[in-house]
């Protein structure tokens, strides 16, 4: 539809997944429903929503069909981080979802692995015009800001050199993957994933389930395996609260360009 007014969501699981937003906001009004605090106003011109879901599955849905059906959103963003899953996925990597997969759904024998029931999907498509910007954003992050905004001395601590953006699958279940059995088990059902997290299936089935478009973004913070070279709150808060703020910057000013065109 051209020329609507579009009202964009914008969820974290995690107050550093959105640092920076809050504060950006004009005319901040906030409202608390089902225990989350509701941020209406506008980012960089926008009318945007900004909410922080907690972590899971769970409460990311209810958080998105809120976002949905009582703030109005016309489409819906994530950003968040994710462990790595594919060997050419890095620490301080971005990677936005082509799809999205619910690696712990399995109704079998009743239903296919996977595939979440009476929908007929294992697979949900993200939006391709509002991925395509987020792609866009990340590699505009990544090309323009990433040196200025992420010190050397923390990029020397977290060993990031030049990070890569990639486009692809990811794997969400309400477990953080920290053994490299449980993330070979994943691998093994589902050999394409490029990271793992624990809500972006959520928000997609919730979107697809409503007519919304969504993207999502995660900055990887981990292998998803036990040799955790990160202090994952430090990487939080020195790394990807950096990033977030930086690609929802960029998205930001590609919507603006292209707002006319939005589906
Ligand atoms: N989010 C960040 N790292 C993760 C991991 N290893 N598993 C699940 N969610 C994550």
């Amino acid at each position: 539809m051209k020329n609507r007014t579009i009202k964009i969501g914008v969820i974290s699981a995690l107050r550093e997944e959105q640092a920076g937003l809050i504060e950006q906001m004009q005319d901040a009004i906030t409202v608390q429903r089902g225990m989350r605090d509701y941020v209406s106003g506008r980012l960089w011109g926008i009318e945007s929503v900004c909410v922080l879901s907690r972590i899971g599955k769970v409460a990311v849905a209810a958080t998105t069909a809120t976002l949905i059906e009582s703030f109005g959103v016309t489409h819906i963003i994530f950003t968040g981080v994710a462990g790595a899953a594919a060997t050419d996925v890095r620490i301080g990597d971005i990677v936005v979802a082509s799809q999205l997969v619910q690696h712990d759904m399995d109704a079998s024998p009743l239903f296919p692995r996977f595939e979440v029931p009476l929908t007929g999907l294992s697979h949900f498509f993200s939006d391709k015009q509002l991925s395509s910007l987020m792609t866009q954003a990340a590699s505009q992050f990544i090309n323009q800001d990433f040196l200025e905004t992420v010190s050397e001395a923390n990029r020397q601590e977290f060993l990031i050199d030049r990070p890569l953006v990639h486009e692809g699958l990811i794997a969400s279940g309400d477990q953080f993957i920290s053994t490299s059995l449980e993330l070979n088990q994943i691998n093994d059902n589902l050999p394409d994933v490029l990271a793992v997290e624990m809500e972006g299936a959520a928000v997609a089935q919730v979107c697809f389930e409503f007519g919304i478009p969504f993207a999502i973004v995660r900055t990887i913070s981990d292998n998803a395996n036990e040799d955790s070279p990160v202090d994952f709150v430090q990487f939080l808060e020195k790394i990807a609260a950096r990033y977030a703020f930086g690609i929802v910057r960029q998205f930001f000013s590609l919507v603006q360009e292209n707002k006319v065109h939005l589906s």
